[in-house]
């Protein structure tokens, strides 16, 4: 019997390739050139299973596009946004993605945003490397402490839960809004807040950690802003859409918000410009999950959940 056709849209860590090209015929895109939806349905001839990206675009138009061979979309990420999922259900296409695998290293990635704003690394790395440090001194880039704060999570799934357990290593008290209240067991003495004014009142650090979508776009806005203390922190190593960014560069510049850490951004690679001219926010690229051996484990879960899919089975990892 020949074997099923997985198109791979984006070039995956090698072992992952190398499972790929082993169990399927594999369409790989091995010089990892960014896809557009026509690039994606034209590779997509044929196949019976696709293995996506957040970076791909399977909006309703190109899932209804796609070939009637495709049985299910495995992407590599928790965050399933890119993906048109009623348009999916609606073509009998199953959807699985990368759950628990990434929380440690997305959680890592969050206190390193918190840490490197509060401690403002990237002002002295760029000083560095610029050449303009002349030494050490007691007033210099004085930052703030973030041992003992209150750090709020907006977000408290298996990566705030993550965070949340580092923060305790910092004597953090920590504080959470979620769709609801976790079990006594998860929140693990965390504060649970019914409502924004109470949790944002005391958030002097702010982590993003919820899904990206229509439920929480533009959730970190002005209005929310005004409720944070005077010179919070805020990290965001989500999705870009949960912040409305002119309200938050607003909010840096006039020190309303002390401190920014950003990993994700509305309409990435491209970012609001007017981030780049700020010292106090610290800008990385995606890099939340960006670890050799987490990326190993979501390229597996992945295929563990296409490969279930074609033979018949449950997929662990379905989101639906
Ligand atoms: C995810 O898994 O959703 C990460 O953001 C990588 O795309």
């Amino acid at each position: 019997m020949s074997k099923p056709v997985l198109l791979v849209t984006r070039k995956l860590p090698p072992a992952v390739q190398a499972r790929a090209a082993r169990d399927y015929r594999a369409i790989l895109n091995t010089d990892d050139v960014p896809t557009t939806p026509a690039s994606i349905l034209a590779a997509a001839e044929g196949a019976d299973a696709i293995v996506c990206c957040s970076a791909d675009r399977l909006d309703a138009t190109v899932i209804a596009a796609l070939p009637a061979s495709v049985r299910v979309i495995g992407t590599f990420s928790v965050g399933t946004d890119h993906i048109d999922l009623p348009a999916a259900a609606a073509r009998g296409i199953a959807v699985c993605n990368t759950p628990d695998v990434l929380s440690e290293a997305t959680a890592e990635l969050t206190m390193l945003l918190i840490l490197a704003a509060a401690r403002r690394a990237g002002e002295g790395e760029r000083m560095v490397r610029a050449g303009g440090w002349t030494g050490w001194s007691p007033t210099q880039l004085l930052g703030t402490q973030v041992s003992g704060k209150r750090l709020g999570i907006f977000g408290m799934g298996r990566i705030g839960q993550c965070l949340a357990r580092m923060a305790r290593g910092f004597r953090m008290q920590v504080h959470y809004r979620n769709r609801g209240r976790l079990s006594p067991d998860l929140e693990d003495g965390a504060f649970y807040h019914e409502d924004d004014a109470s949790f944002l009142a005391v958030c002097d650090v702010l982590s993003l950690n919820a899904p990206g979508g229509a439920g929480t776009a533009s959730w970190l806005n002005a209005e929310r802003i005004e409720m944070l203390p005077q010179g919070a922190i805020v990290a965001n190593a989500a999705r870009g859409t949960l912040v409305d960014d002119a309200a938050l560069i607003a909010a840096l510049k006039s020190g309303r918000i002390a401190y920014a850490g950003l990993d994700v951004f509305r309409g990435e690679p491209a970012l609001d410009p007017g981030y780049l001219g700020l010292e106090n926010v610290v800008l990385l690229p995606h890099l939340g999950s960006a670890t050799t051996e987490t990326r190993d484990a979501m390229g597996h879960l992945a295929l563990d959940g296409v490969d279930a899919v074609l033979a018949g089975r449950a997929p662990p990892n379905l989101v639906r």
